[in-house]
């Protein structure tokens, strides 16, 4: 499908206004909507409103679309397995599809062991079950801005089940510290001198008994998504790796967006060369369906029947979507290709920030690139970056808000350089209408 120009026929039309004043009358409000976008069917990179506009996504559902829209190969894949079997029973019963993606999914990690369930929530609740299983401890270290949890409330702490022995989990003690937002450092000092003062402070959590003591491990996302596309230095995570091993508490890693190529490596991870305790996969895992997938290593995921199931975990649809898509990806060199054009985009973008000074930071790693929107004096420009993407909605170009004042870019891994520049073109000139 050739780029430009975008069809348009103007936004909201009248299908949309139509939709989304049903929408209001029986949705739960608690949906953070960003502009009156209503999708009806996407194809490659582009998304379709239901007025017939066509929109080029920058955003892929949120990083779940890694090969674009409708790609044939994930397409025929769940088409096929609908015809066969939709649900397998997988916690009651066997099934070798489920087992086909677990050996793929170990064989590209070095993981040994896999636990299927539908979401993000769930793969990063299972994590941490794991982590109070393995380690007999209740407590948790996160950091300032990270989504993890926030979607789900400590419900195993209400449950008497066959699962825990009859008894009751306690509730789960979080301790947060300080994330490397090296750009606007919470603790105002400078990276590389500060030595990574932020972990630090981690570090010094762990040595106070009353907290460190009851740690079963430290919860962590390589790049901070929700938080602003937050990226940290280099070492920042070979340091709280470091720190995990010494205090022998278990480093998770929440994968969620960045997971699957995203960075362009399988694992973002891998680039920050660790290797997580345990990794919570979902998102783009299921070429689109939902899929939440928990990875470790047989020494730590030992825990006995029973212990934890997922009645549609590992469903067969998401499953065999999710596997021909990661086929796919390897077959097409996603990762090699997703370096190239993140590389190309970034750059593209720095080069705009000489020329547009609302642009006051550029970082990710790969597809994952957020775009920080300031004010002269620096601080965040919340409402002129809500201004900057409504005003790209309104050209054709698919954006998603993070953090304060972040713009977030998270396009279909497939993206090419063209697509890449008319999006880029769009955002420009969205900047540059908007006065600070
Ligand atoms: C880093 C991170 N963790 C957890 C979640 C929750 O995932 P889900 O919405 O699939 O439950 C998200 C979702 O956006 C996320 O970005």
């Amino acid at each position: 499908m050739s780029d430009a120009p975008l069809q348009w026929e103007g936004v909201p039309g009248k299908g949309a206004i139509g939709v989304i004043a049903r929408d209001m009358a029986v949705i739960s409000p608690s949906l953070p909507r960003v502009y009156p976008f209503v999708v009806e069917r996407g194809e490659g990179v582009y998304l379709f409103d239901v007025d017939g506009n066509r929109f080029l996504d920058f955003a892929a559902g949120a990083g779940v679309m890694g090969l674009g829209y409708q790609n044939p190969h994930v397409v025929s894949a769940a088409r096929d397995q609908v015809g066969r079997l939709m649900h397998s029973g997988f916690s009651n019963f066997y099934a070798e599809l489920p087992v086909r993606f677990a050996e793929k999914l170990t064989k590209v990690t070095g993981y040994d062991r896999v636990f299927f369930s539908n979401s993000g929530a769930e793969a990063l609740e299972a994590a941490v079950k794991l982590a109070v299983w393995h380690n007999r401890k209740t407590g948790f270290i996160s950091f300032y801005q990270c989504i993890h949890r926030g979607r789900i409330l400590d419900l195993p702490s209400t449950t008497t089940a066959i699962a825990t022995g009859g008894d009751d989990i306690p509730c789960i003690q979080v301790h947060r510290g300080h994330y490397a937002y090296c750009y606007r450092c919470p603790l105002n000092i400078e990276y590389p001198g500060c030595g990574i003062e932020c972990l630090n402070e981690v570090e010094n959590l762990l040595e106070d008994a009353s907290v460190g003591g009851g740690v079963a491990g430290i919860i962590v996302e390589p790049i901070q998504y929700e938080g602003g596309c937050i990226t940290p230095p280099d070492d920042f995570h070979k340091e709280l790796r470091r720190i995990c091993h010494e205090h022998e508490i278990l480093f998770i890693a929440d994968e969620l967006l960045t997971g699957v190529y995203r960075t362009g490596v399988f694992l973002a991870m891998e680039s920050f060369g660790v290797q997580a305790d345990i990794t919570a996969m979902a998102g783009s895992i299921g070429g689109g369906l939902p899929l939440g997938a928990t990875l470790s290593y047989s020494d730590i995921m030992n825990w006995p029947p029973g212990t934890l199931a997922s009645t549609t975990g590992g469903n067969m649809v998401a499953v065999a979507a999710g596997l021909a898509g990661i086929e796919e990806m390897d077959s097409q060199k996603i990762g090699k290709s997703v370096n190239k054009i993140g590389y190309y985009m970034q750059k593209r973008l720095c080069e705009m920030q000489d020329a547009c000074p609302p642009i006051g930071d550029v970082r990710g790693r790969g597809l994952m690139i957020g775009v920080e929107i300031v004010k002269l004096d620096k601080t965040p420009a919340p409402l002129l970056r809500d201004a900057i993407i409504e005003e790209a909605f309104e050209a054709g170009l698919i954006l998603l808000p993070t953090g304060d004042s972040t713009i977030s870019i998270t396009p279909p891994l497939t993206m090419t350089e063209e697509s890449a520049d008319t999006g880029l073109d769009i955002l420009e000139s969205a900047i540059r209408s908007l006065k600070r």
